[in-house]
């Protein structure tokens, strides 16, 4: 990998956010979303998710943004799932495969540490073998699938869970 920089991202940067999040959305059954989003909708999720104290992130490579990951909440507002955040990252298409996407959840994780989370978690369609690798090299467990949860391109998806303890399995909280 050539030298990637790794910051906080700007409203600036959601033009690029939105053109890699649309190519996956068209191409792929990484996302479960079949229509492009805007640029109106980017900015509403970087507002909510700063709003929420949760990380954006972004990976900067000598042509601008070459990749973006975040977190938040897990399951919404449900009180009880407040250690848990769930993830997601994507790279852009012509740099996949070179370590961003393992950078930017490496990234991800000490920030998660950092608000106190106790487990990080993955929804990754089934058919998504690079995901569930990068992830499993990640110290990510596969812990559930769900069959056919999903459809999109005329065809029933299945969706996995993975999960990573960001300490140590049980470890003390305050209720
Ligand atoms: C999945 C994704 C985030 C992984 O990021 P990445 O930068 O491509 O992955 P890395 O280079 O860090 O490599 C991790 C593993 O991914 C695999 N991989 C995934 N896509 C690949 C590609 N296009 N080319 C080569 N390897 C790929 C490799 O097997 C690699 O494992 P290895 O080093 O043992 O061979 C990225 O490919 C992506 O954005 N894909 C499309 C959207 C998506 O699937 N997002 C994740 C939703 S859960």
């Amino acid at each position: 990998m050539s030298s990637i920089e790794v910051r906080h991202a700007t409203p600036e940067d959601l033009p690029a956010i939105l053109d890699i999040y649309n190519e996956v959305i068209a191409n792929s059954t990484a996302v479960y979303s079949v229509a492009p989003t805007t640029l109106e909708e980017r900015l509403a999720w970087l507002e909510a998710r700063t709003r929420e104290g949760y990380p954006v992130i972004v990976a900067i490579g000598e042509d601008g943004v070459v990749g973006f990951a975040s977190f938040g909440q897990f399951r919404g507002a449900w009180v009880g799932y407040r250690y848990s955040v769930e993830h997601s990252v994507h790279v852009r298409s012509d740099e996949r495969g070179k370590g961003i996407g393992t950078r930017l959840v490496q990234e991800l994780l000490p920030l998660a540490r950092a608000m106190g989370k106790h487990v990080m978690i993955g929804g990754i369609d089934a058919s998504n073998q690079g995901s569930i690798r990068m992830h499993e090299r990640l110290g990510f467990e596969r812990v559930a699938t769900m069959p056919e949860v999903g459809r999109k391109f005329g065809r029933w998806l299945d969706l996995v869970f993975m999960q990573r303890f960001l300490d140590e399995s049980g470890a003390p909280r305050e209720d």
